[in-house]
C-alpha cells in the first residue's frame, strides 16, 4: 500500500502530538515530534547560557548550531521515540514550563528553524511519516498529501496542560499556563519566519468538544480516505 505524509499543524496543547502518535501508531508511519526538536535546542541555550529572562544571546547560539546534535529513539516500553541531545534523553527536562517560557523566541530564529527543517525533510523523505508542528504543512512539507490544523480554545488548552503539568508534579498555577499558551500563541503566529498559519489546503478540526477517541475517528477517516485514492 502506498504511504503518505500527514502534516498535523496548529496552536500549542491542542492534542496534536497524541493524535499524530496514535495516527502513526495505527497506520505503522514513523511519528516526529518537531516541536520536541525546538525545545531541546533551547534547552541546550538555556544550558549554556545564551537565553535567560531578560537577554538572548543569538550570536553565540547560531555559532554553536553545528555542534548541536538532535536524534530521536524510539521506546519500546513507552511505544514513541524520545528525544536527545547530543546523545543524551531529553524527553523530560524539554517539557517544563522553564522551556516553555523560551521556546517561541528561539523558534523565531531563522537559523534554527533551516536547521531543523532541513533534517525534518530528510526524516520525512521516504513518506509514511506523522509530523506534528507549526509549520508542516507550510513550509516542511508543503506537498503533505493529508494537511490537519487543529485548534481548540485557550482556556481549554491551558487546562490540559496545567492538568499534565500537576500530574508530573510540577508546581504551577493555572493563570501561568495561561499566560503561557496565550503568550506562545501570540509569537508563534506574529514571527517573521514561518509564523503559524493554516495552510490553505488544511483540514481543520477544532477539538475543545472531542475526546481523544473522537478526534482520532475524524482523522483517521481523512487519512484513510487520502490512502484509498492512491
Ligand atoms: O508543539 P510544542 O508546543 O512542543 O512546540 C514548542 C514550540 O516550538 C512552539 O511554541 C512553537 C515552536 N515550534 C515551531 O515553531 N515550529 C514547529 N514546527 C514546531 C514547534
Amino acid at each position: 500500500m502506498k504511504k503518505i505524509t500527514i502534516a498535523i499543524d496548529g496552536f500549542s496543547s491542542t492534542g496534536k502530538s497524541t493524535l499524530a502518535k496514535q495516527l502513526a501508531k495505527h497506520l505503522g508511519y514513523v511519528y516526529v515530534d518537531t516541536g520536541a526538536m525546538y525545545r531541546a535546542v533551547t534547552l541546550f541555550a538555556m544550558q549554556n547560557n545564551y537565553i535567560g529572562a531578560d537577554f538572548l544571546d543569538k550570536e553565540k547560539l547560531v555559532k554553536s548550531l553545528p555542534s548541536i546534535k538532535l536524534s530521536f529513539k524510539f521506546n519500546p516500553e513507552l511505544g514513541f521515540a524520545e528525544m536527545y541531545l547530543n546523545d543524551v534523553n531529553v524527553e523530560t527536562e524539554i517539557r517544563t514550563l522553564e522551556v516553555s517560557n523560551f521556546v517561541s523566541t528561539i523558534a523565531a530564529i531563522s537559523e534554527v528553524r533551516s536547521k531543523l527543517v532541513e533534517q525534518q525533510q530528510e526524516m520525512g523523505k521516504e513518506k509514511g511519516v506523522v509530523m506534528d508542528g507549526r509549520d508542516i504543512g507550510t513550509v516542511v512539507f508543503p506537498n503533505a498529501e493529508l494537511k490537519i490544523f487543529m485548534t481548540a480554545g485557550a482556556d481549554t488548552r491551558a487546562q490540559r496542560r496545567f492538568d499534565e503539568l500537576q500530574a508530573k508534579g510540577d508546581s504551577v498555577s493555572y493563570e501561568e499556563v495561561l499566560k503561557n499558551v496565550v503568550d506562545r500563541d501570540y509569537v508563534d503566529t506574529h514571527r517573521d519566519d514561518s509564523p503559524l498559519v493554516m495552510a490553505d489546503d488544511a483540514i481543520e478540526v477544532d477539538n475543545s468538544y472531542l475526546n481523544r477517541k473522537e478526534q482520532f475517528d475524524v482523522v483517521l477517516e481523512l487519512a484513510n480516505e487520502v490512502i484509498n485514492t492512491l
